[in-house]
């Protein structure tokens, strides 16, 4: 059995699509770490039985920010950390505490549109080829070894509306089965 943590900013959609790919499997997600204490993600964690830490950045550096996120993973004794959400670089601090254990997803075709408005960047970009990026977190801004994409063609008369969910269902199909790999691979000592 191998452990996750998920980490999420905002609504949680991808924490919930993890979450319940998860509950019928040997695998668990110990908890949900945010930094934001209005987080949707909050609610569906409550929903779902599952521990959630709120860990808020304000008035502190990154590195003492992640000192406390490190507090409370360790009693958890997690296997991997899946950013979902998740808007905050992480700092060599955290990222060398869990090496090559901490995942990302972007709504993008990496390395094209980084940041925060990937999905905005790549509507408005024209490109015919839209969709995810699923790899292992490295210094920089959603960068590091890819681990899966997934794309789709899109005809050019789909709204922004339309574009954001053909990407989340793609998100949700992948990213819960991406991690379920990763952890069926957890050797257990
Ligand atoms: C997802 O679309 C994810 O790819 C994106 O935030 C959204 C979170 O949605 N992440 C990034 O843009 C990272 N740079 P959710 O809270 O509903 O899972």
């Amino acid at each position: 059995m191998a452990k996750l943590a998920v980490f999420a900013s905002g609504s949680g959609t991808n924490f919930q699509a993890i979450a319940e790919a998860a509950a019928p499997t040997r695998h668990s997600i110990a908890c949900l770490v945010t930094d934001k204490k209005d987080a949707y993600a909050l609610r569906r964690a409550e929903k779902l039985g599952i521990p959630s830490h709120i860990i808020s950045y304000k008035g502190k550096s990154r590195e003492q920010a992640e000192e406390e996120i490190l507090a409370v993973l360790a009693p958890h004794k997690i296997d991997y950390i899946a950013l979902a959400g998740f808007m905050r670089l992480l700092t060599p601090r955290l990222i060398d505490a869990y090496p090559s254990r901490i995942i990302n997803i972007h709504p993008a075709l990496l390395p094209k549109y980084p940041g925060t408005h990937g999905i905005r960047e790549s509507y408005e970009s024209g490109d015919r080829q839209l969709g995810i990026t699923i790899h292992y977190v490295d210094y920089g801004l959603d960068s590091g070894p890819v681990i899966l994409q997934q794309s789709f063609t899109r005809n050019g008369t789909e709204s922004i509306a339309e574009i954001e969910t053909r990407i989340h269902n793609l998100e949700h199909i992948w990213y819960p089965k991406v991690m379920l790999d990763l952890m069926d691979a957890v050797r257990q000592n």
